[in-house]
């Protein structure tokens, strides 16, 4: 779609504080939930190719243009904004996608409402909480935070979230995956931190998913969710379809837009 036909971004009150969100589109709603520290826009491929399908992309709070309080993040106030945010849009049901924490939101929403969603896409993402040298992991990054700032994650995580080289191969996914980054206010990078520390484990959720049609995709050279975990997360959910895009690291959606757009298609097409 043009990108000067696009509906603007909106502002929606809900759960006492300001989400922005994009909605694309008429059909049956997919809620697409961003990864950390990233916003709405790294679903650009996904809300303009899905046509037939309403595509709803919320900035977290905390993260791209949505308010960033100083307190008050957890998976629970993710989830609880997200389902008040349906509330508002006037969506009974919608396909959930979610990309690593935004597959960790996704985990929270079941948990809390699992008759609001109708099938499920988990890209990128683990059900397993933190170990204790990743939450020692998590400090020592919000210790670096409070010091540096945004850029401090910036110079920590580019390094891992793509496929190696696909950075310096394409220069303005570099600028957009570092752009979303350093525009993460403080207070939701510290938030995200400590809510993703603090996550239950979701392993047992995953078996009581019989029933709701799964995707599970992940790239190839993922450095942070590898292949194998994705695997056995897809073996853990029962009748789950697992999808592995080739040459993508972390973010499947925008280093393989294509790729990854025509798998998610792919399933969507068999749930309608
Ligand atoms: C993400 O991409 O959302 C993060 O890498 C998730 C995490 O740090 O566990």
């Amino acid at each position: 779609m043009d990108a000067g036909l696009r509906i603007p971004a909106e502002r929606m009150e809900v759960n006492g504080l300001g989400l922005v969100v994009e909605t694309e589109g008429d059909g049956p709603p997919i809620l697409l939930v961003h990864g950390f520290p990233l916003d709405r826009t790294m679903w650009r491929h996904q809300m303009d190719a899905l046509v037939g399908w309403r595509r709803i992309a919320p900035d977290l709070r905390g993260m791209g243009l949505s308010d960033a309080p100083d307190l008050g993040y957890s998976m629970a106030a993710y989830a609880e904004d997200l389902l008040q945010l349906l509330d508002r849009l006037e969506v009974d049901q919608a396909v959930l996608c979610g990309l690593s924490m935004g597959g960790y939101v996704a985990f929270e929403l079941l948990r809390r409402a699992r008759s609001r969603f109708r099938g499920l896409i988990l890209m990128d993402t683990r059900a397993e909480a933190d170990t204790p040298e990743g939450r020692r992991g998590r400090e020592a990054m919000a210790t670096a935070v409070r010091e540096r700032g945004a850029s401090a994650v910036a110079e920590a995580l580019l390094p891992k979230l793509t496929a190696p080289g696909a950075l310096e191969a394409d220069p303005e996914l570099a600028g957009r995956v570092r752009r979303m980054i350093e525009g993460t206010p403080v207070p939701g990078i510290l938030g995200a931190l400590t809510a993703m520390k603090d996550r239950p484990d979701s392993t047992d959720l995953l078996p009581s998913l019989a029933g709701l049609p799964t995707l599970v995709l992940g790239g190839d050279e993922d450095a942070i969710t590898p292949p194998d975990g994705m695997a056995a997360l897809a073996k853990a959910i029962p009748g789950a379809r697992l999808e592995v895009i080739e040459g993508a690291g972390h973010l499947a959606p925008m280093e393989r837009p294509e790729a990854t757009t025509r798998a998610v298609r792919g399933f969507l097409t068999g749930l309608v």
